[in-house]
């Protein structure tokens, strides 16, 4: 018989032979005609991403339980070379940026490639597939930017697995995470020599991470008792109308009150316009607490110290034994920041309170919240829904921040609240030289599920499960903080 085009196929046969074909064939697919363009598009296709490999003819593109768990030695030599020429030959750029200066040198033109490849991910593939992407490996990429991951995190709110393994990263990075269930998907995070991350990305993760508490939290405050007599919220013209959603009552901590030393103002954003939120607000007042109320924006909310009495603020600064140079690892101005210290920050006063943005009809403009949007379901602009509803688990079960040197006991707290990582089983803190013991401590009581074999910290730190838990992977490591290398 007469024969048939191949761009007769429909296209759900068309997608099945796609999924044979790697990234690459992919790509050239998509450049076919503007159906094949169309069918390429498909999310399903993208589940899992490793540009870096891709970009150095790899097209592995399974999911990332296939891959060696421990990494290929002389891959990551290869790969930190690379880095390494790129960045001397970027530094020079200014001097001669001719794209043929890099011709010559292979190590350039694969960073090159690769940072080619991640900007058309970001500007052709990720807006239509985003949501379906799953795996997410920018491990030792020395193109990725923190604005690249931004971006792309921004994309991909369905990510079960981020390794983002010795990038250049900061905490701006993941901004787009303090939105309400912005990777709540995230079972697997390793941020191992993501040296500039600081507690800030923790705070961010938690929250991104859900709420399992808020459940409980409403539901005991529904039990809460009107406040007493001579408890005044507000006058009641000076009350934001109720059912006007986007305002909110800050209950802050008297001053010179019981544990005001160095710890955070406690500090409690409300919706009026929710009843067992103004029965919340009322036993916080009973029992001290003072009220005012503000109105701002923003995306985090900072919470500042009370007092000076820690022990922190007295020695002021304070340095540690290590091979690196000895300034990275000091506490700078602590007196202009709290103290990170579990044993200086009583836990009662460690509400961390995050504010969300949402543009509503009611103010045209960006409003706070505690634990979730005034509009829920459907009639909220974002789909936003309560943490205690939408099924919040908190699944991380691999973590680590091996060589980020600057987390302290505030970052681990900050994941020890909202229900704590219930599904932890991997806990990587080698080389995090400011935490303490008592914030090991305070985390690993609310991580059920951690494995001693993988939970890892520093070796001179007096820390929980001392005898089981394996001690700092960084010792030989060579390019990771640890405070015992060049011993
Ligand atoms: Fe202390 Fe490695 S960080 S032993």
């Amino acid at each position: 018989g007469e024969g048939v085009s191949i761009f007769a196929l429909p296209q759900e046969v068309v997608l099945r032979v796609f999924r044979y074909l790697g990234p690459e064939d992919l790509c050239r697919c998509g450049q076919v005609c503007s159906t094949w363009a169309q069918v390429v598009k498909t999310g399903s296709l993208w589940r899992h991403l490793y540009p870096v490999r891709w970009a150095r003819s790899d097209y592995y593109c399974g999911p990332p339980g296939d891959l060696d768990q421990e990494p290929d030695e002389d891959l990551v030599k290869s790969l930190q070379d690379e880095g390494r020429a790129y960045q001397e030959w970027d530094e020079d750029a200014d001097v001669d940026e001719s794209e043929e200066a890099s011709e010559g040198c292979p190590a350039i033109s694969a960073v090159q490639r690769e940072k080619t490849l991640l900007n058309g991910m970001i500007q052709n593939l990720l807006p239509t597939v985003g949501p379906s992407v799953r795996s997410l490996s920018l491990a030792y990429s020395s193109a990725v930017s923190s604005k690249m991951v931004r971006q792309i995190l921004s994309f991909c709110p369905n990510l079960t697995h981020l390794d983002l393994t010795q990038t250049d990263v900061s905490d701006s990075a993941f901004d787009s995470w303090a939105e309400f269930g912005a990777c709540r998907s995230l079972e697997h995070l390793d941020l191992s020599g993501c040296d500039k991350i600081t507690d800030r990305t923790l705070k961010i993760l938690s929250f991104g991470l859900g709420d399992l508490t808020a459940h409980a939290n409403s539901s005991r405050s529904k039990l809460l008792k009107a406040p007493p007599s001579p408890i005044k919220l507000q006058e009641e013209h000076s009350l934001p109308p109720m059912g006007r959603s986007c305002q909110e009552l800050i209950f802050k901590r008297r001053p010179g009150g019981r544990g005001s030393g160095c710890g955070p103002v406690h500090v409690w954003v409300l919706d009026p316009a929710e009843l067992a939120d103004i029965e919340d607000t009322a036993d916080w007042s009973r029992r001290g607490g003072v009220v005012s109320q503000e109105s701002g924006r923003g995306s985090v909310l900072e919470l500042q110290g009370g007092g000076g009495s820690c022990c922190c603020r007295r020695s002021q600064r304070r340095s540690f034994r290590t091979g690196f140079s000895s300034s990275h690892w000091q506490y700078s101005s602590v007196g202009d920041a709290r103290c990170g210290h579990s044993t200086c920050c009583t836990s009662d006063m460690a509400l961390w309170t995050v504010r969300e943005q949402c543009d509503t009809p009611a103010t045209g403009g960006a409003v706070d919240f505690r634990t979730k949007c005034s509009f829920e379901g459907d009639s909220c602009p974002k789909r936003h829904k309560r943490t205690d509803q939408s099924g919040a688990c908190r699944a991380l079960g691999f973590l680590s921040l091996s060589g980020c040197c600057q987390i302290t006991d505030l970052g681990l707290r900050c994941l020890s609240q909202r229900g704590g990582l219930p599904q932890l089983e991997h806990l990587n803190l080698s080389g995090c030289l400011l935490i303490t013991g008592a914030g090991l401590h305070e985390l690993v009581s609310v991580c059920p599920a951690l494995n001693m074999e993988h939970f890892y910290y520093c070796d001179n730190i007096n820390g929980p499960h001392a005898d089981t838990a394996s001690g700092c992977q960084n010792l030989q490591c060579g390019f990771r903080a640890c405070c015992r290398s060049g011993e």
